[in-house]
């Protein structure tokens, strides 16, 4: 029993191929593993039945390594938060079903958090090493640009739990953009940051690929991925070596691309909100072409931009311990009867 006043939250991540554990006390990270899957590379992609039976293998090694990095017992924990959606039903059940064990073998309440939420959350993990990205929290309201695998939003962030997207993907999401770009040019999943590795060296203005004519804040990537499918096809056809010779400049424009489109809503809804405040999350935020433009549109647009730190951009459980640890405070608790949720909108 955690008989301090501290608040001490163990953070359980499993929406898809990350088994991921954090604890936070009083809103700093004291520990943060992430366990990645590297089965899925040999497949090209996620497979489901393997996510979820990795996920059992890691889920108490991977507690384990939190709690003991963290330098606590399991008996200081106040609260387990976890996430139940939206993600994959079999990855998500792993990371529920412990969670409701252990809550109730400690006699602790549980926390269900919404990944989305978290990701935006991330950015109030406060840490003992700030970095000159990751110390200032932003204020509300401010507006987020959620750039995933499965998802991109832009939200309106009026508090921790008063959120409303504004925009979204009709069809495929920034991260699948990258990573399918990625495998019709052979490369191993996930493609984001190998697009990002081999585009630092290549002309951005090289080729130029579809964009969109969406309307309002939506966004859609799904013409972008047929254009590039068929651009590679056609160039191939000419000169087999086609994408080996000139993989930099493919990348930095396909890159070039993708984030020109991300700017161009994210600069309406900036305007249309009059906001200024701006921040970035998800596994595509780690993107550093997309880093650079944002900083760079800070110095423009007179923006404060809020870019995570790495280690939060992709899945990690620090996001949803510092989530959790924001419901403790207004004690939004969950009872043993829920169920993961495959989809789960933000709200
Ligand atoms: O948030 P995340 O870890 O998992 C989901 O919730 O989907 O995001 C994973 C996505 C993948 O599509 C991956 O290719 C992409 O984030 N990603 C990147 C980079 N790092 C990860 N995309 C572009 N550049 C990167 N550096
Ligand atoms: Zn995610």
């Amino acid at each position: 029993m955690n008989n301090s006043q501290s608040i001490i939250i163990l953070g359980i991540e499993s929406s898809c191929d990350d088994t991921a554990a954090a604890v936070i006390k009083d809103g700093k990270l004291l520990a943060n593993i992430v366990a990645t899957q590297n089965i899925h590379k040999l497949y090209g992609g996620v497979v489901p039945e393997l996510a979820s039976r990795a996920h059992q293998q890691n889920i108490i090694p991977v507690v384990d390594q939190a709690i003991k990095s963290a330098g606590i017992n399991k008996e200081d924990i106040s609260a387990i938060a976890f996430t139940s959606g939206p993600g994959l039903m079999g990855s998500l059940l792993v990371g529920v079903s412990f969670s409701k064990a252990f809550a109730m073998g400690l006699h602790i309440p549980m926390i269900e958090v919404n990944h989305m939420q978290g990701h935006i959350l991330a950015h109030f993990i406060e840490t003992s090493t700030p970095t000159a990205n990751s110390n200032t929290i932003p204020s509300f309201p401010f507006l987020c640009l959620t750039v995933s695998g499965g998802h991109t939003q832009i939200v309106l962030v009026k508090d921790h739990f008063d959120m409303a997207v504004i925009g979204e993907t009709i069809d495929d999401a920034a991260g699948e953009a990258f990573d399918k770009a990625a495998k019709i040019m052979g490369l191993p999943y996930p493609g984001g940051p190998l697009i990002d590795k081999y585009a630092a060296e290549g002309n951005p203005k090289a080729y130029s690929f579809t964009k969109p004519q969406i309307q309002e804040l939506n966004f859609s990537f799904s013409g972008l991925k047929t254009g590039f499918m068929n651009f590679i096809t056609n160039e191939t056809a000419k000169n087999p070596n086609f994408v080996e010779e000139n993989k930099a400049d493919i990348c930095a424009s396909l890159q070039a691309t993708i984030i020109e489109i991300l700017l161009l809503k994210l600069k309406k809804a900036a305007k249309q909100t009059n906001i200024k405040q701006i921040a970035i999350a998800g596994g595509v935020s780690a993107n550093s072409g997309l880093r650079a433009a944002l900083q760079n549109l800070e110095q423009e647009l007179d923006w404060k931009v809020f870019i995570p730190k790495f280690e939060y951009c992709t899945d990690n459980a620090a996001m949803i311990a510092i989530t959790g640890y924001y419901k403790y405070l207004i004690k939004d608790f969950a009872s043993q009867t829920i169920s993961p949720k495959a989809r789960y909108a933000l709200k």
